[in-house]
């Protein structure tokens, strides 16, 4: 019971498609590894081929390259399929499992809970859970792989411009991270403002009558081209820090190349290693960007994702209905439709304590018997209703069908049993 519905359900999945789970391994291993190969081929290329003017074996090696990255291509694309085919088994097991709980669940949590919400849990919350899957934890074991086999493939070529590596890789990290927690702030900003500029629309619309009794069209104008204003800001801030992001990672990529280059020029010859090694280095360290960007935004979903799963587990930990006889079945309650008898004995029932809405009712029906219940609004004939289908729990006293409490026979057996339409 305290262990998460989350965690168990995504171990469920992984035991029944261990073969994919395999797979999926063997996607992310190979995108990594084929994407750290076609620099050293590079290097292969110019050292033995275009520095010695030596054209043997050249065709071989190109073709290698090329065959490489169409790898990686494969790679990517069995990765995103098997995570996507995945994540939705996951969501699925997830769904599964909160359905069941729906079933067991104590009917005053439907008194307390507003129906939308309970629904925001199945579908939004669930749908970040799958987030986090795919595009958050995976994507990050892919990002941190992959920074470190470029970091390692420079190291062994020179210790030096490894470590020269390592030095800038926060510097890209931290850049990146600023533009992106500036963007979602904005972003939300946005998305919040939008809703009160609908809102806004529909509110005028509807109280037409009542903003000209009150003589508050311009108040009503103010309020909108304030929303207007606030709402083009966001956007500007939006679009900003878009459009100013990628020129500054290319410079930053530009800069980091000259320094390469410059710290292995014949004047320096500092690093000591060969051409081939340098251009090499140069495509590997201009790959570094992607994972290093990606690894921000796998942040971010995986913060995000942590709440959904908080809220379907807090939903999944809520306290359950007791006192139901699971070997009961609606034909075991009602074996015949024309023998039904239902009794009220000495029934009693509260919504909040010390204020009864019903009050030591004692009534007998009989088969086949019409009955109608008649009293003002408020009198508490719902409730009665609800006590009868085992919604509500009385404090004292019983209901029973054909001599059987109510409130033991399980949800599932008591959608067969009664019918309910309400006013
Ligand atoms: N969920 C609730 N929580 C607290 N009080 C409630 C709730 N539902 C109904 N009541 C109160 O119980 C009384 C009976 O309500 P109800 O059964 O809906 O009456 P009726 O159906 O006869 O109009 C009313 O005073 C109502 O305010
Ligand atoms: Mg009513």
């Amino acid at each position: 019971m305290n262990k998460s519905v989350v965690k168990k359900s995504f171990f469920i999945t992984a035991k029944n498609n261990k073969m994919i789970m395999a797979l999926l391994a063997l996607a992310v291993l190979g995108a990594v590894i084929a994407s750290l190969i076609p620099p050293q081929i590079l290097k292969l290329i110019i050292d033995h081929n275009l520095v010695p003017q030596n054209p043997d074996g050249l065709m071989r090696l190109a073709a290698l390259y090329l065959t490489m990255l169409l790898l990686v291509g494969v790679f990517d694309f069995m990765k995103e399929f098997i995570l996507t085919v995945m994540g939705q088994k996951i969501s699925k097991e997830i769904r599964l499992a909160m359905m069941g709980k729906l079933e067991r669940i104590s009917s005053s949590f439907f008194s307390s809970q507003e129906s939308g919400a309970v629904v925001s849990r199945f579908i939004n919350d669930v749908d970040a859970i799958n987030t986090l899957f795919t595009s958050g934890v995976v994507g990050m074991i892919i990002s941190s792989f992959k920074i470190i086999g470029i970091i390692l493939s420079i190291w062994l070529f020179s210790y030096k411009l490894g470590l020269f590596t390592l030095s800038f890789l926060p510097v890209i990290y931290l850049i990146t991270r600023l533009f992106q927690k500036r963007m979602l702030a904005a972003q939300i900003k946005n998305r919040i403002l939008v809703s009160k500029v609908n809102n806004h629309i529909a509110e005028s619309l509807n109280n037409i009558l009542m903003i000209k009794a009150g003589s508050k069209e311009k108040f009503m104008e103010q309020n909108y081209s304030g929303y207007l204003q606030e709402n083009f800001q966001t956007l500007d801030k939006v679009n900003f820090y878009d459009a100013v992001f990628s020129p500054i990672i290319q410079v930053l990529r530009a800069f980091v190349i000259a320094a390469i280059v410059l710290m292995c020029s014949e004047q320096l010859g500092w690093l000591g290693i060969s051409l081939g090694m340098v251009a090499a280095s140069i495509e590997l360290i201009s790959n570094l960007f992607e994972p290093v960007e990606n690894f921000g935004m796998e942040l971010q979903n995986i913060q995000q994702a942590v709440s959904g799963i908080r809220r379907v587990d807090e939903f999944y930990a809520e306290p359950e209905e007791t006192g139901k006889n699971e070997e009961l079945t609606a034909d075991a309650v009602i074996p015949d439709r024309a023998e039904v008898k239902l009794d009220f004995h000495n029934l009693s029932f509260a919504y909040e304590t010390g204020n009864e809405v019903l009050k030591n009712i004692n009534l007998h029906i009989k088969p086949q018997e019409n009955v109608t219940l008649i009293g003002r609004t408020g009198v508490g004939k719902s409730t009665l209703f609800k006590l009868i289908m085992g919604l509500l729990k009385p404090q004292e006293g019983v209901i029973t069908i054909n001599g059987i409490d109510v409130c033991s026979i399980p949800n599932r057996e008591k959608r067969k049993i009664f019918g309910y339409v309400e006013q």
